[in-house]
């Protein structure tokens, strides 16, 4: 069986188990109704997480924790105020340490708002951290964060820096890796990047998914408007 075939059967698992979890859905739209940027990264880094997940675990229900993490990383940015958000210049000392909280709010909002389990709100928590502990909002060190954080955190800056930002232009996808690489054992995982690297060259004939899994997401806003509006 083909990897992308596998892959794209994951994919509609994946959705199918998040199309039954109101609290995902629910959340997954504010984010969407709040800001298209931050939903349109977050569905790139749920669709990279699983994509890398996928290759890291054989059980279902980890990849699809680790999915949801990746969709919900951000999710506290929707307390953080637009104009930051959507700044195009420079951020100010305390700009950027209102932006650093992101992290910790999505994790004390969702444990608040859902009922998800324990390890997607650590993914969320941790996304941020650094494996040499110079990360936040805790400054954890590598064997105290998430698991699930440690791969979305390399998903989330791949795809942070393949796009354009309202600041700057996107860089190219070899520069991305080298950053990647170069910041292996510090900012990431060692071992978890060596296998990311190698599964992103095979991203280009993927883009498909990508776009598949944005439209099953937009069906399942659809089919759920009149329950959460
Ligand atoms: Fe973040």
């Amino acid at each position: 069986m083909g990897e992308d075939y596998k892959r794209k059967g994951m994919m509609n698992q994946l959705i199918k188990i998040i199309s039954n979890n109101p609290d995902v859905i629910r959340c997954y739209i504010s984010m969407k109704n709040y800001n298209e940027n931050l939903y349109e990264h977050s569905i790139n880094v749920a669709y990279l997480s699983m994509v890398f997940g996928s290759s890291c675990y054989k059980n279902l229900n980890e990849i699809t924790e680790l999915f949801i993490a990746a969709i919900l990383h951000d999710y506290g940015k929707m307390y953080i105020s637009r104009s930051i958000l959507d700044k195009p210049g420079m951020l100010t000392v305390d700009e950027r340490k209102k932006i650093e909280m992101h992290s910790i709010m999505g994790y004390i909002h969702l444990k608040k708002q859902t009922k998800l389990s324990n390890n997607i709100l650590y993914g969320v928590l941790d996304h941020h951290e650094k494996v040499d502990g110079s990360g936040y909002s805790q400054g954890k060190k590598s064997c105290e964060i998430s698991d699930y954080a440690k791969i979305i955190t390399i998903a989330d800056v791949y795809d942070a820096m393949i796009s354009d930002r309202v600041y700057r232009k996107k860089f190219q996808r070899d520069e991305v890796s080298d950053y990647i690489n170069n910041n292996a054992g510090n900012h990431f995982d060692k071992e978890l990047v060596h296998k990311f690297l190698n599964l992103i060259e095979e991203i280009p004939n993927l883009e498909n998914l990508e776009m598949r899994l944005k439209s099953m997401l937009t069906e399942i806003q659809q089919n759920h408007y009149l329950i959460f509006s």
